[in-house]
């Protein structure tokens, strides 16, 4: 059964176009990337998430140029990959993610609110892994990553971290676009 079949809402789009569709139906994991820079810590949903190498072991995160996440990797030179499972509550968890750092990111806010700052963490059990970089308590499983390598593509900043730990809580699946439905691509 695809996506569309599942009588799931098709995000808003003001003109949808077939390649659009054809990329929304790609399936992705959805993790939380943790950063952290000075005394702030800092979670976001990110699903341009992939492994792309064995030796080293090396993973992939595409980040929006005026991201908080990419501000902190670069103050640091390391992020967490947060994987969730696939009950309601990891649902409702991903989601605390969904709002950026920056309120002023998401055009059109009204200028006080454009000021403000979500310190998506407050109230969310984590503990800091040996980068700094928060790992949830309620991750089934988590990887720490030194950043290695900045690519510039396009309209994100690809960002190679060596994976320098990890480890599993809870075997099975976790989180991932085929659950929550929710997109970011086209
Ligand atoms: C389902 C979903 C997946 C997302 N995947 C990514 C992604 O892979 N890379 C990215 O830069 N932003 C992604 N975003 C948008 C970020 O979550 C958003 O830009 C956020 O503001 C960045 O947070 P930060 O500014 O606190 O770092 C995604 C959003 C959603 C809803």
């Amino acid at each position: 059964m695809t996506a569309v079949e599942q009588d799931r809402p098709l995000p808003p789009k003001k003109e949808r176009d077939p390649i659009a569709d054809a990329l929304e139906m790609m399936v992705y994991g959805l993790y939380i990337i943790g950063s952290h820079k000075g005394s702030e810590v800092n979670g976001m949903m990110a699903d341009w998430v992939m492994q792309v190498s064995f030796r080293p072991r090396l993973v992939l995160v595409a980040l929006e140029r005026d991201a908080r996440t990419l501000e902190n990797v670069r103050a640091t030179g390391a992020f967490s990959v947060n994987m969730l499972g696939t009950e309601d509550a990891d649902v409702e968890l991903a989601r605390k993610f969904a709002q950026p750092y920056y309120a002023a990111k998401v055009e059109g806010r009204p200028e006080d609110e454009a000021q403000r700052v979500y310190r998506k963490l407050e109230g969310i059990p984590y503990s800091r892994g040996r980068t700094g970089c928060p790992i949830l308590d309620d991750a089934v499983a988590w990887l720490e990553c030194e950043a290695e390598q900045e690519v510039a593509v396009g309209d994100h900043i690809l960002v190679i971290g060596r994976v320098v730990d990890g480890g599993v809580r809870r075997y099975g699946p976790i989180l991932s676009s085929e659950v929550t439905g929710w997109t970011y691509s086209g």
